[in-house]
């Protein structure tokens, strides 16, 4: 399948910040557009109520401040776990999603975490190129983990700093 790539899209013109309830609607929008097996949007909610160990943001449009995506992660002592990304159909490939997840990998740095982990369908060929490109490796395979369709899930990880 051949997927548009655009021209980049000037970082100035977006932004992250932390996930807020008023988003939910507009992060489920684009969930139910990127995920055969979507999460539900009470599912936002208890990420941005798991202060402890979830972290949610937003990618913002910053002329209209419209949600074009979102990323959240896990952190859990020195370990992180990039448990859900997704920018917008109309928006992906003008290089947001490769910025937001250098600019969390940063912030993760900030706060010691030591190494990071995700999931990715072997079937998604975007997502397994964005994150090789960032220096994720497989790390292993989770027999089938995800259902509609069924597929294994491959582990992915990086580590991002000695002790
Ligand atoms: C995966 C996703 C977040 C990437 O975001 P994006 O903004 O579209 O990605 P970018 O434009 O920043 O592209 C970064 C890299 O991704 C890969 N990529 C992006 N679009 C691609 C395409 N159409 N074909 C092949 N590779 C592509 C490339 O490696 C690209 O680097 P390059 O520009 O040097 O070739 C986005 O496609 C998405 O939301 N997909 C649906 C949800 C999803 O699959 N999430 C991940 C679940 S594990």
């Amino acid at each position: 399948m051949t997927i548009f790539k655009g021209k980049k899209l000037s970082p100035r013109l977006y932004y992250l910040r932390p996930m807020e309830e008023k988003d939910i609607p507009y992060v489920g929008a684009i969930e139910r557009q990127s995920f055969s097996n979507p999460w539900p949007e009470s599912s936002f909610l208890g990420e941005i109520e798991n202060e402890s160990i979830s972290f949610p943001f937003v990618i913002v449009y910053k002329p209209q401040e419209k949600v074009i995506g979102y990323l959240i992660y896990w952190k859990i002592g020195d370990e992180a776990q990039i448990s859900n990304v997704a920018v917008h159909p109309d928006w992906r490939g003008r290089g947001i999603g490769e910025r937001v997840i250098r600019e969390i990998l940063e912030l993760m740095k900030k706060q010691g975490v030591r190494y990071v982990v995700l999931e990715v369908r072997p079937s998604n060929q975007v997502a397994r190129s964005l994150y090789h490109k960032l220096g994720f490796e497989v790390i292993g395979v989770r027999k089938g983990y995800y259902k509609n369709p069924p597929e294994n899930a491959l582990i992915m990880g990086k580590i991002l700093q000695d002790k």
